[in-house]
């Protein structure tokens, strides 16, 4: 692993995270273990935030911006950290902001990349980012036209933020037609949508941490959205992931820093938004070159547990520079030559209705190279910890290559139950060989 850097003056010693994910919890766990921070909140948390990582839960929810703000203030916090898109989207860091304090994360306007996939299309055709071509109809009836003139297959898209639910990539004319009058009968947060040509090749995650002008991007990574092995079933947050992926070397990374970031920051900043927080980059690698399939303004979860253990004790000193607009000045972020795998246990009946409630056993011990995050659980008055969330947890291992990777993680996921915990045992197929 990258031995971890002293602490500078630049270093924030008191840290909040807010969100209650997994996501929140490597984030929380990242920035706990680099010299010189000395607490990290996290609002809410979950049940693995005080008892896996030693971080300091505060009950306060995303949208308690006012109670956000006190408890910042009264803690003398010096980075804040939102993780989830949900808040960005409701401007909760604008809010934080205007408190004077510095914050990690996009205001609303620049989650709007996210929050509205007509604004992000609109911005990657302005800025030239190859993408899909889209329509946006602004009726049903002009909706169903696209639909007969362009013909199959499409994708459909709500246009707001939905959870991982808005998008539908039909193949028949059935599907098609109700994706589309879903979207108009008001399921969505706006009847309002995209439709899509229709892309096909290997996806991969991109991030980049940004103060609106400079941007670090960290190891291209590989999730795995469907709930069954073999890649079928219905489509979950994300059962498991990779990094580094390798189908983007350092060449392709460098062509998606050319041809996707810096134009978008370029186009963002044209628009007078000081995009400060990381872009999620969701791109396709199609016969015709990258396309972006879509941007989000926050961590990819699993991809966050993933990428986070890789990173050098900078990262604290890093987040903060994005924060404060002097990425520019801050040290290089160190990256770990290794591989980390991440598989996901979920709880009975996710992604349709996850059972609540279970009791939760963990016999993991912590090491260097391996580490468990909570996602859906919680603590219990009597200090039971139970399932509270589709996705209960997640066990990260890094190892010299992806099969040793892997095998510490499926290890260590024994070492860790639930009744109904389900899991994919094919996390990785693509660079596994044992
Ligand atoms: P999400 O937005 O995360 O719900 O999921 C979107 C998923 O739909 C992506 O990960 C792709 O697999 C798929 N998708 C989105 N847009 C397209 C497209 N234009 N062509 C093919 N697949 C797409
Ligand atoms: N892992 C996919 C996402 O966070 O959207």
């Amino acid at each position: 692993m990258t031995p971890l850097a002293p602490a500078t003056a630049a270093t924030p010693s008191q840290v909040l995270v807010v969100g209650s994910g997994g996501r929140e919890n490597a984030l929380a766990w990242a920035l706990r273990r680099c010299p010189g921070v000395e607490r990290v909140w996290v609002a809410p948390g979950n049940g693995g935030t005080a008892s896996q990582l030693g971080c300091e839960p505060l009950p306060l929810a995303a949208n308690d911006h006012a109670g956000l703000i006190a408890a910042c203030l009264e803690r003398q916090v010096q980075l804040v950290v939102v993780g989830p898109e949900g808040p960005l989207a409701d401007g909760l860091a604008d809010r934080l902001r205007e408190a004077g304090l510095a914050v990690f994360g996009p205001g609303s306007d620049g989650a709007k990349l996210e929050s509205s996939k007509q604004w992000a299309k609109a911005l990657m055709q302005e800025a030239g980012v190859p993408t899909a071509a889209y329509w946006a109809p602004t009726s049903r009836e002009q909706a169903l036209e696209v639909v007969e003139s362009h013909g199959l297959p499409l994708v459909v898209k709500a246009d707001g933020l939905a959870a991982g639910k808005g998008v539908t990539v039909a193949d028949s004319l059935a599907t098609t037609r109700q994706a589309i009058e879903d979207i108009f009968d008001g399921r969505f947060t706006s009847p309002a949508l995209v439709l899509e040509e229709r892309l096909s090749g290997p996806e991969v995650s991109v991030f980049a941490l940004t103060d609106g002008r400079t941007m670090v991007l960290l190891p291209p990574a590989q999730d795995h959205k469907r709930i069954g092995e073999g890649d079928t079933g219905p489509n979950t947050g994300g059962m498991g992931a990779y990094a580094p992926a390798p189908l983007l070397d350092a060449d392709g990374l460098e062509r998606v820093r050319q041809l996707v970031l810096e134009p978008t920051l370029r186009a963002l900043r044209a628009r007078g938004i000081d995009y400060r927080g990381v872009i999620y980059a969701g791109l396709m690698l199609t016969p015709d070159g990258l396309k972006v399939i879509e941007f989000n303004c926050r961590f990819g979860d699993p991809e966050c547990q993933t990428l986070m253990p890789l990173l050098g004790g900078e990262l604290a000193e890093v987040l903060l520079a994005c924060a404060s607009g002097k990425l520019a000045e801050a040290p290089s972020l160190g990256v770990a030559e290794a591989c980390s795998a991440c598989v996901v246990a979920a709880a009975a009946g996710y992604p349709d209705e996850p059972r609540l409630g279970d009791v939760i056993e963990d016999q993991l011990a912590a090491s260097a190279d391996r580490q468990l995050f909570h996602a859906g659980s919680r603590q219990e008055p009597g200090g039971a910890i139970v399932t509270a969330g589709g996705r209960v947890l997640a066990v990260v291992a890094q190892a010299k290559d992806f099969d040793a990777a892997f095998s510490a993680a499926y290890s260590g996921l024994e070492q860790v139950r639930f009744d109904g915990m389900l899991y994919r045992r094919d996390i990785g197929h693509q660079v596994r060989r044992s």
